[in-house]
């Protein structure tokens, strides 16, 4: 009989593609997937354990399928990812109508232990080894990397992919749980990601992301002994015929290398946006986070990505709040920003989180106002700084790949019930947002498109027509 699968996925591309490929094994055993709770067999939450919010919203969320539980105590409630690792029996206590627990090193056994549920063998739960639970060796083997099928359906659409490269993070900055969660740094073989892009690009995927924690970190040695690093996966996934656009997320300052800056440069598939969190501009707060690097060596490495990568785009992440940073150090952060004036920054308000060396050291010192106010005017300045960038683009030709229907064209579908909404969203080969009017034909294609306004986070556009000349065609 058909199953139905409910999921629900909050946190990093890292848990998208791990909630694809639970989603994949799970139809494998005849589930299909519904979107409403209450009429599924099996709710499963992939959560995220980087801010104490996240993990707030997920105990929320299990609060509200009490009652469906105590009425349907057949229905299987489970909770995987990083809280799951995080928690472990803990979110038993708190939901005790939770059924299954599993880290994110161990997600090939859910299939599994569904069954050992409805077969009556009570509640389950896998997780990984903590970092200090056995040799490097055995907690390595104890976090299993989880890349075996695909599922179109659950991507953010059915032509991009997210490539899993790397799993784990040995870096430990001091306010990171994710080493803790996600285990020893492992880069994944070049044999399994090569195979899997070519069979991505095979089912017409022309766009895949590469993911890892630190990805331009990336080391692994093939069957042969060869070590490969991002740079070699690049020149070989460059090669692939059917994709159009690599992209690769999330970068380590310290290590955009020249040699990964030239094969951004060199190839014409590989796209020029780096996303390379600086988190603060103030030398001792990043020596406190042990990020590994001053701000002197992020400045250098902006300065060689400019001399190296033309049309490149940078984006970074930045932890306002963190333990004792002063009202100084969060200025210093703004020259910074407006130095290297990013595409976008994704700002957070500091969150302690226990079991990470900096719960252990250092006092959560600033109060919430004040993580606040410095999150709004960071903020405000970065969105002076993207409108400003966006503005110089109107007039030019961008390259757009047509993801789907706007937000507003859809709204405005369900409104008059029209499935052919005109208005299209799409993205540059920077990771610019692009709205434009479009057909519904165009979606999954590259369009050439001329820019004729701008938000700060937005570019609004026109397909260049062939009536426009071939001449505008050969443009950008
Ligand atoms: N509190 C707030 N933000 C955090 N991040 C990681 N850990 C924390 C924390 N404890 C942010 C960093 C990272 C992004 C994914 O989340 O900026 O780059
Ligand atoms: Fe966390 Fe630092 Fe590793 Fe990024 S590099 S996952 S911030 S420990």
């Amino acid at each position: 009989m058909e199953k139905r699968l409910f999921i629900e996925t909050v946190g990093c591309q890292m848990n998208m593609l791990d909630s694809e490929l639970v989603v994949a094994s799970l139809r494998k055993q005849g589930y299909v997937l519904t979107t409403k709770p209450e009429e599924a067999d099996t709710l499963l939450f992939n959560t995220c354990s980087v801010r104490a919010q996240s993990e707030n919203k997920t105990y929320s969320h299990l609060g509200m399928l009490r009652d469906l539980k105590e009425k349907n105590p057949e229905k299987v409630i489970g909770v995987m990812g990083c809280m799951a690792q995080n928690h472990q029996h803990k979110i038993f206590t708190r939901a005790p109508y939770v059924d299954l627990i599993v880290g994110p090193g161990q997600l090939h056994q859910i299939p599994s232990m569904i069954d050992k549920i409805n077969a009556g063998q009570g509640k389950q739960i896998e997780v990984s080894l903590g970092r200090k639970d056995g040799t490097r060796d055995q907690i390595t083997r104890s976090h299993e990397s989880f890349d075996p099928l695909r599922d179109p359906e659950m991507r953010p659409t059915p032509f991009q992919a997210y490539v899993r490269i790397q799993i784990g993070c040995d870096k430990f900055c001091t306010y990171c749980i994710v080493p803790s969660v996600r285990g020893p740094e492992q880069g994944r073989s070049p044999e399994d990601i090569l195979r899997e892009s070519r069979h991505l690009a095979e089912h017409g995927t022309v766009e895949i992301t590469l993911v890892g924690q630190t990805v331009n970190s990336y080391k692994a040695t093939d069957s042969s002994g060869k070590l490969w690093r991002l740079a070699d996966l690049l020149a070989e996934l460059q090669e692939i015929e059917g994709l159009e656009r690599i992209k690769f997320v999330t970068n380590y300052p310290k290590d955009m290398t020249r040699e990964l800056l030239e094969a951004v440069r060199d190839l014409s598939k590989v796209s020029p946006y780096l996303h390379v969190p600086l988190q603060s501009g103030s030398d001792e707060v990043l020596k406190r986070m042990k990020r590994g690097y001053t701000v002197a060596d992020y400045r250098e490495m902006m300065a060689r990505i400019r001399e190296m990568v033309p049309g490149y785009a940078v984006s970074s992440d930045f932890i306002v709040g963190f333990c004792g940073e002063t009202e100084e150090d969060f200025q210093k952060t703004v020259e910074l920003v407006e130095e290297c004036r990013f595409k976008n920054s994704f700002i957070f308000k500091y969150s302690q989180r226990e079991g990470t060396r900096g719960a252990d050291l250092f006092i959560d010192d600033i109060p919430h106002h004040v993580k606040q106010q410095r999150n709004n005017d960071l903020l405000a300045i970065q969105n002076r700084i993207s409108l400003e960038d966006n503005q110089k683009l109107i007039g030019d030709t961008v390259h757009v790949l047509v993801e789907g229907p706007s937000k507003t064209a859809l709204k405005k579908a369900d409104e008059v019930e029209n499935p052919h909404a005109t208005q299209l969203i799409g993205r540059t080969h920077c990771d610019r947002i692009v709205v434009f009017d479009g057909n519904p034909r165009q979606i999954g294609k590259i369009m050439p498109v001329v820019v004729y306004d701008c938000h700060a986070h937005t570019l609004f556009g026109e397909v260049v027509t062939q009536q426009c000349g071939p001449e505008l065609f050969a443009l950008g």
